[in-house]
């Protein structure tokens, strides 16, 4: 298990767009464990390769269904629509609205490299637009209607926003 770091808005990497995978590798095996071990570690519903400062087209989710790992990812399909906070771990301890299509279709490589299709609503349509935006290098402060806010945490001491996981 190893946790990444976790790049920050201003960095220059999260603005640049990511490269296409054409194969699947051990280094990219490696990745993208390393990326769901970071996602739960920071307690992030999604993760895209450019927040831990690769710039490849490799996206991991997890709404509370269990992992979803998606390559070389697009929306093909999308109805509907939905207005509600988003956060991200690039932006941590703020959050924005953001209207997003309410159902969303997507096409990827899964880790065997086969083409696959998803659709999802709601939160996981939200996640799929989200990250995938990441890898053309889009971050959601661009597109919330009221600024960005700070979270206002219940409990003191969440990790949520915390510096922590670094080996
Ligand atoms: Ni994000």
């Amino acid at each position: 298990m190893a946790i990444r770091e976790v790049r920050e808005i201003g960095d220059d990497i999260l603005t640049k767009q990511c490269k296409e995978v054409t194969k699947m590798t051990m280094r990219t095996q490696i990745l993208i464990e390393d990326m769901l071990d970071t996602m739960y570690e920071k307690f992030g519903v999604g993760l895209a390769a450019p927040q831990v400062g690769v710039l490849k087209k490799i996206v991991v989710i997890d709404v509370g269904d269990g992992p979803v790992v998606l390559i070389n990812p697009e929306v093909v399909e999308t109805s509907g629509e939905q207005t509600g906070e988003e956060g991200c771990l690039s932006v941590p301890g703020k959050y924005g609205i953001v209207t997003r299509p309410n159902h969303v279709k997507v096409r990827f490589l899964n880790e065997e490299m086969e083409e696959t299709e998803l659709e999802g609503e709601g939160l996981l349509a939200r996640a799929f637009c989200h990250e995938i935006d990441h890898l053309s290098g889009k971050l959601y402060v661009e597109l919330a209607e009221d600024g960005i806010h700070d979270v206002e945490y219940e409990d003191a001491g969440e990790e949520y926003a915390g510096d922590d996981g670094e080996e």
